[in-house]
Formats: C-alpha cells, sequence, structure tokens
C-alpha cells in the first residue's frame, strides 16, 4: 500500500513520524489518535506556497471544524495559518492559538444572537447565510457602536462528484444565498449602517478529488465579483472556500494536491480580477486535505471471531471516528504489530458500539489475528476526533502530537469523571 512519507514500515511494526505506533499504543493506550504536525505544516505550506506563487494576496484559512485540536490550531498560528470557524468554540479557540482576528471567517448557517455578538466584539469578519442574519447582524454591531465587515456566503448550484452529505453547494442545499440573489443581498448589506460588505464566500463541498468543480466556483465567484464591484462593493476577499479531497483508497483515489488545485483555478481567479480592475485577497478553507492523512487512530483488537464472516472487535468505535458508520467512508487499516505479515484473512473490523452500523473497515484482507494487536486506522486526522461523542458512555480517547522526533499527549483520554463532570442532580433526587 501506498503509503505518505512521515509513515513507514519498519521491523514489522508501523511507524509514524519515526515513533512506533505499537509503543505509543502500549505508553498511551487506546484508542488513541496520533498526529504528525510536521506533515500538517507540509501540507499548509504547499498551499500557501502552489497558491502564493501565482498571486500574491493569498490567505490559507484552516477549516477549524475538521481538526479543533488547540495544540494543532497554534502550530499552524505560528506559521501564519488563520482559521474558518462554524461555532463561537472554534472562534475562542482560533483566537487562543494565536490566529490574528483578521485571519478569520465566521461561517454559519445557524448563528445564535451570542455569536454575532461574541464576532462583532472581537472585530472577525462574519460570512452571512441569511438576509434574517444580516439585520441581527446589523443591530449587534449598531449595539457595540462598531462596524461589521461581511461576506455572504453564495451558493453556486454546482452538482460536485461526492457524497450527497457533504456536497454544500447544491440548489438544494442549506448553505448560503442562491447566486442569482447574491446581488440584491449585498444591496441591502450597504443600506446597513453598521454593516460594510468586503468579501465574497462560497464552499461546494468536500471530498472533491476532481478539479474541475473548483474552477466552475471560481468562475460563479468571478461573475459575482463584477457585478458587485459594478454596485461599488470594495472586495478586500474572495474565499473559494475549502474541498480538495484525499485518496483514502491509497492505490486507486486520484491524489490532487495544492499544486494541483492553484495551476487551475488561479488562473481563472487573477483573471477575472484583473478584468474587474481589483485586486483582492484569494483566500481557501481548506481543512481535509490539510490534516486527515497527517493522523493514525491506533485501536486494539479486544477478541476475534468467526460467525457468518471473520470479526475482529476493536476498541474504537463509530463514538471515536463516525465517517465510515455515517457516510460509509473507507479507510486504510494496517495491523501496526504485523505490518509486513501477508494479508491472508478476511475480517470485518467492528467498534464496541451496541449498533450494527459499528463497522470501521468491513471485508478487509489482513494478517491473522489475535486479542491484543494493534490496528492502524489511516487519515484520520480530519472530522476524526472532531466528530467523536461520548456515546455509549465512554470517554473520549487521548491524542498526542508528533514533532520531529518529540512526543507530546496534545489531549489526554477523558474519564469516567469527564462523563459525570457536567451533570446536576435534580433536587427531587437530593
Ligand atoms: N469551509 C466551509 C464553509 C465548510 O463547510 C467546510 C466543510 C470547509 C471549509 C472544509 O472543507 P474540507 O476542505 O475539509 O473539505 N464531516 C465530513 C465533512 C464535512 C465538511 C463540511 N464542511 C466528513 O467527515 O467527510
Amino acid at each position: 500500500m501506498r503509503l505518505a512519507h512521515h509513515l513507514a514500515i519498519k521491523n514489522g511494526h508501523l511507524h509514524i513520524n519515526g515513533q512506533d505506533c505499537v509503543a505509543l499504543a502500549e505508553k498511551y493506550g487506546t484508542p488513541l489518535y496520533v498526529t504528525s504536525e510536521d506533515r500538517v505544516i507540509e501540507q499548509f505550506e504547499s498551499y500557501k506556497k502552489a497558491l502564493g506563487a501565482r498571486y500574491p494576496k493569498v490567505q490559507v484559512l484552516f477549516a477549524a471544524k475538521a481538526n479543533g485540536n488547540l495544540a494543532l490550531l497554534r502550530a499552524l498560528a505560528q506559521k501564519g495559518a488563520g482559521a474558518d470557524v462554524f461555532s463561537s468554540g472554534e472562534l475562542h479557540l482560533a483566537l487562543e492559538a494565536g490566529m490574528a482576528p483578521e485571519r478569520l471567517l465566521f461561517n454559519g448557517s445557524s448563528k445564535t444572537p451570542a455569536d454575532l455578538r461574541l464576532a462583532v466584539e472581537k472585530g472577525v469578519k462574519v460570512s452571512l447565510d441569511s438576509l434574517d442574519e444580516l439585520h441581527q447582524l446589523d443591530a449587534a454591531a449598531q449595539a457595540a457602536g462598531k462596524i461589521a465587515q461581511v461576506s455572504f456566503r453564495v451558493n453556486p448550484a454546482l452538482e460536485v462528484p461526492t457524497h450527497p452529505k457533504i456536497a454544500t453547494g447544491l440548489a438544494t442545499s442549506k448553505f448560503g444565498i442562491p447566486h442569482k440573489e447574491i446581488p440584491a443581498a449585498y444591496r441591502e448589506a450597504l443600506a446597513c449602517r453598521h454593516i460594510l460588505p468586503v468579501g465574497i464566500h462560497c464552499h461546494i463541498g468536500s471530498q472533491i478529488l476532481d478539479i474541475e468543480p473548483f474552477a466552475r466556483a471560481a468562475e460563479v465567484m468571478i461573475r459575482i465579483a463584477k457585478e458587485l464591484t459594478l454596485m461599488g462593493v470594495k472586495l478586500e476577499f474572495i474565499d473559494l472556500g475549502g474541498g480538495l479531497g484525499i485518496p483514502y483508497h491509497h492505490d486507486t483515489d486520484p491524489s490532487p494536491i495544492a499544486e494541483d488545485y492553484a495551476a487551475k483555478v488561479v488562473p481563472i481567479f487573477k483573471a477575472g480580477v484583473e478584468a474587474c480592475g481589483i485586486s483582492p485577497e484569494l483566500w481557501v478553507e481548506p481543512g481535509r486535505s490539510l490534516v486527515a492523512d497527517s493522523t493514525v487512530l491506533l485501536t486494539r483488537v479486544n477478541s476475534t471471531k468467526s460467525a457468518h464472516k471473520r470479526f475482529a472487535n476493536v476498541d474504537a468505535g463509530f463514538n471515536i471516528l463516525v465517517r465510515p458508520a455515517m457516510y460509509d467512508s473507507y479507510h486504510e487499516v494496517i495491523v501496526a504489530n504485523k505490518a509486513d505479515e501477508p494479508l491472508i484473512t478476511e475480517y470485518t473490523v467492528t467498534g464496541p458500539i451496541c449498533e450494527t452500523g459499528d463497522i470501521l473497515a468491513p471485508d478487509r484482507k489482513l494478517p491473522q489475528l489475535a486479542a491484543g494487536d494493534i490496528i492502524a486506522v489511516l487519515d484520520a486526522g480530519a472530522y476524526g476526533y472532531a466528530m467523536s461523542s461520548q456515546y455509549n458512555s465512554r470517554p473520549r480517547c487521548p491524542e498526542v502530537l508528533l514533532r520531529g522526533t518529540q512526543v507530546a499527549l496534545m489531549r489526554r483520554g477523558e474519564t469516567v469523571d469527564d462523563l459525570k463532570a457536567a451533570i446536576e442532580r435534580p433536587a427531587w433526587q437530593m
């Protein structure tokens, strides 16, 4: 199986950043997320380089929803990253990580009054999803005696080749303002006394392995930029969103990289803005492609069993990694302590959750397994821990961060005390 260069098989064990996954599992317990900070930074720099080589004003905003660990946000902040934040929580974490407020965009299709007040207070730009929200933000800015800088999220009505649950710019999606109604929305924004429209924003979907749809989106955005410029909107940024996929099937999926994206999209962007006579910043919001392959999820085999097929029951279920159960997502798996043994037996790798759908990896050819073996689930860094839960009252697992030869816990595992910590006892039960 093709592996990225931060992963390697040595002495029969899977290694990440030179660290033996089996030793990490022993030391920190399982389930365990292990992330290579170096790999994340490498991916971030590859976006900056590919875009920056073709257009002078570029901001790479990490989509914090993909992986909200503060340590990872801090590592990105130190390299100059901003963030697409989708909640007040993500906004607080991005600021805490040291990201500059002007490099943040507060996205979201259902922001609360408190979200809007926080964005105003922190001076963070807001991507608006409705006219209702526009007027609520105008009122919040007025109350604070401030001007809120905004974009609208454009719904470009584009079909994209991905799972329907993560196509976000379909005509039928819940997100954004239909592209035809965008000029009217900006006209309304221009009339608001405490609102300053400074950008436009879109996101067409996630896990897209074909570059063409991104080019189509850029064309829509340029058409809109032209119209808005004629209306008198001074565009300081155009945000083309995230969405570049990764090859979860290592040997067969296309593997587009930032360079491919930039080579296709930036010329359209550049020619478009030049034709409008404007020079806005080019913003992108990658999530998955920055962090997915940086991380392995290590999970221990509790037991094996032969029924109508062979099962390997492991200690990570959809409470820890929900993607396979939620989207039928494929993740490569490697038995970390038997990484060079022949793949002779077919197993379905299942989690410990009390649901039939709790399957991490169906029908995989693996070495002969035994209780205690450590299975590494690859490409678990995006929407992995971020979407984990305490279902079946299982504490969330720890996360480890690697940089060079250094190893550190970046989030401790929760305990049963954490399960109880937020619970109140109603008076009638005293
Ligand atoms: N910007 C906005 C406004 C978004 O809605 C998203 C993702 C991104 C950026 C980042 O997109 P990316 O580069 O990661 O594709 N939980 C799903 C993915 C949901 C993506 C939602 N929006 C999964 O595990 O596949």
